[in-house]
């Protein structure tokens, strides 16, 4: 039976839902979810319609403002986008000390709370700079992601190439040479395009809340955007893409047998082993991102003539998990992130990059978010808790303890 007694604190009632798996914590027009049918929309569109047609880009725009931009309005904001991907200098210095085994996440959000240092609002100024940190934020975060992946081989550092669009850019700063200029594959261009559009909301999910309770504090929008950096980083959130990768090349080395790790997984309570990329807080179908990614997946791999083992791994695990009682009772299906590994390892970008990728795909998503909680004026975020420590008890001094 419900026992309502364990929802009193010493004033009253309290609302208990740890996780907050049923408690709403905003009104948003930005994304639309059905966890039951599968349907995910950002402003009206079909997900399915934008990654087949959309730039991401135009997706950022439309999460961000609300409306698809008119060319007009899409050259003003790429343009502005391109002008803004150099890093201040002195950011280097920043960068330069921290070690170079770092994990790409953890220099990424130290460098985008460093951004509010270097482009604050100044004292008493009533100027809205909103969208000038808003460019600077999607102009600037690819740049910085890539400085990891440079340093970590021990190659120098790319400047980005304004003459080029946002993920040919990216793709330059990651993989020119000095020796070697990179050329830019259209099939490796599109299908980071279609894996960014995928990510690029996702409505009240652990970052974006982290992004909103951070700025409802009326706190910058950088550091409200590191916070939420931090929050994908753990490996039940976005970390899970480098975790399903780790996974699948266990299963590999182990002999590739996959019922094992199903047998694993289905004594999660004992082992603590969870199959990564299965399961999700509100999908209780399937996961339409995970649907595109996976045809997107053996697109990729066959235009660019790429044959990795972990693929099978991957089909042959989803395929043993789909027919098993444990999964299928408790409606665990493959997430966004089990298939996403695989695509960014054919395209070359390694897996400690992996969660990096999906930041600067969801960036517009915490961006826009961000924005519609100050527009509407929300209050600070600050949950209730039912106290469960000691009753009032008298200090005793240190001598007598
Ligand atoms: N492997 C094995 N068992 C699982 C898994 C899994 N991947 N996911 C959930 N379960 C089981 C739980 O043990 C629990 O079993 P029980 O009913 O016997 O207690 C039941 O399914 C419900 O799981 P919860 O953890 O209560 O579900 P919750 O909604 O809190 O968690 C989450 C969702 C975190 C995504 C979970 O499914 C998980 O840990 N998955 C693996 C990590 C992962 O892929 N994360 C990425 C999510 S998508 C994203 O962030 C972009």
């Amino acid at each position: 039976a419900f026992d309502i007694s364990n929802l009193r604190d010493q004033t009253g009632y309290v609302t208990l839902d740890r996780g907050y798996k049923n408690t709403g914590a905003t009104k948003s027009a930005i994304t639309f979810l059905d966890g039951e049918q599968g349907i995910l929309q950002y402003r009206g569109y079909s997900i399915e319609d934008l990654a087949a047609k959309a730039s991401f880009l135009e997706v950022a725009y439309l999460l961000i403002y609300g409306e698809l931009p008119t060319q007009e309005q899409f050259a003003t904001f790429e343009t502005s986008i391109r002008r803004h991907t150099l890093v201040n200098e002195d950011m280097r210095k920043i960068f330069d000390g921290f070690p170079v085994n770092a994990h790409p996440m953890g220099v990424l959000s130290s460098l985008v709370s460093a951004m509010s240092a270097f482009y604050p609002d100044l004292e008493g100024s009533k100027e809205d700079t909103t969208d000038q940190h808003i460019i600077r934020l999607l102009a600037k975060m690819p740049t910085i992601a890539t400085w990891s992946y440079k340093r970590g081989l021990g190659h120098p550092m790319n400047y980005p190439k304004n003459n080029l669009d946002y993920i040919p850019n990216f793709l330059n700063m990651m993989f020119s040479l000095p020796v070697e200029d990179y050329k830019v594959d259209p099939v490796v261009a599109e299908a980071l395009n279609v894996l960014l559009i995928l990510h690029a909301d996702h409505e009240q999910n652990c970052s974006t809340s982290t992004v909103r309770l951070v700025g409802s504090s009326q706190a910058n929008i950088y550091s409200s955007i590191s916070a939420g950096i931090s929050a994908l980083w753990g490996p039940l959130h976005g970390g899970a893409n480098q975790e399903v990768i780790e996974m699948l090349e266990d299963i590999k080395a182990d002999g590739g047998d996959v019922s094992k790790y199903v047998d694993m997984a289905k004594n999660a309570k004992t082992t603590g082993f969870r199959l990564f990329g299965f399961g999700h807080r509100v999908y209780k179908n399937f996961d339409p991102r995970a649907r595109i990614i996976k045809k997107a997946a053996d697109d990729v791999l066959s235009k660019l003539g790429v044959n990795d083992p972990v693929l099978e791994i991957a089909k042959g695990l989803e395929e043993a998990a789909l027919h098993d009682d444990y999964f299928v009772s408790r409606k665990l299906y493959p997430n966004v992130d089990f298939y996403s590994g695989i695509i960014y390892r054919a395209l070359g970008i390694p897996t400690n990059m992996f969660t990096v990728m999906f930041a600067i795909g969801r960036l517009p998503g915490w961006i826009a978010q961000w924005k519609e909680m100050r527009e509407q004026k929300e209050p600070i975020g600050r949950p209730r808790q039912i106290y469960t420590g000691a009753t009032l008890r008298e200090f005793v001094p240190i001598e007598k303890r």
